[in-house]
């Protein structure tokens, strides 16, 4: 498969033909190089309802009748709206024609903000452990660093990991390269950071930090791809 990153914490991965985006955020997305309306999408798995992870869902899963997989209450939320929708819970798997989607825990929250300022909750914020050809892939999602990340590490045994290393929202560097040893140290590519000031973090550091401990880390850049 192919893994296309696409800043912030938006990955494409291409499996067969099947195009599966994992948090589409691109018209507001400053990192973004590609925008929604020149992309095909099939499935949009989503980890949580925040904007900078749900911006561009709805339309693309419009646009391509793409499925979104996301917990119930995130999922009902864009099914209301005339999406087609798959939903899970955590700890749930499911086999899609592509590959396995497993739910697994987030330490995080998980809402929108309506135009009118009213905030929706939308259940719990959920990672994502897909399963295709024959490599198991981990996204965090938005998350603080927490224990069972060695469960998931102990039973998934991820070879890539997405982990968030912006800080203030999710965890930082520090917690993401004992992220990465709990998860069995797999491959590490480094999502949410340098999209808003307030997120900006040194990457370079971050790959040194994991290379010291024998763990591959491995930033791409908005736009670059990587084959599995
Ligand atoms: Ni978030
Ligand atoms: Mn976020």
């Amino acid at each position: 498969m192919e893994i296309r990153y696409h800043g912030h914490a938006t990955v494409e991965l291409v499996i067969g033909d099947a195009h599966v985006w994992i948090d589409p955020y691109l018209s507001d997305n400053p990192l973004a190089k590609v925008k929604a309306d020149a992309v095909r999408a099939d499935y949009i798995v989503l980890t949580h309802g925040h904007s900078d992870h749900t911006g561009d869902a709805l339309a693309l899963a419009e646009r391509h009748k793409a499925t979104i997989i996301a917990t119930f209450e995130l999922a009902s939320y864009f099914g209301a709206k005339g999406a087609n929708v798959h939903p899970m819970n955590l700890g749930g798997a499911h086999r899609f024609p592509f590959g396995t989607v497993r739910l697994v825990q987030a330490f995080h929250s998980s809402s929108l903000i309506e135009e009118d300022g009213r905030i929706v909750y939308l259940g719990m914020p959920a990672g994502a452990i897909i399963e295709a050809e024959g490599t198991v892939l981990y996204h965090a999602g938005d998350t603080a660093l927490f224990g069972d990340m060695k469960l998931i590490g102990e039973l998934y045994r991820p070879r890539i990991a997405f982990l968030p290393i912006g800080d203030n929202f999710t965890m930082g560097p520090e917690e993401a390269v004992v992220a990465a040893e709990w998860l069995g140290r797999p491959r590490v590519i480094p999502i949410h950071y340098n999209t808003f000031p307030v997120i900006v973090q040194d990457v370079d550091a971050f790959v040194r930090n994991l290379k010291e401990r024998g763990i591959e880390g491995l930033a791409l850049s908005p736009g670059e791809s990587l084959s599995v």
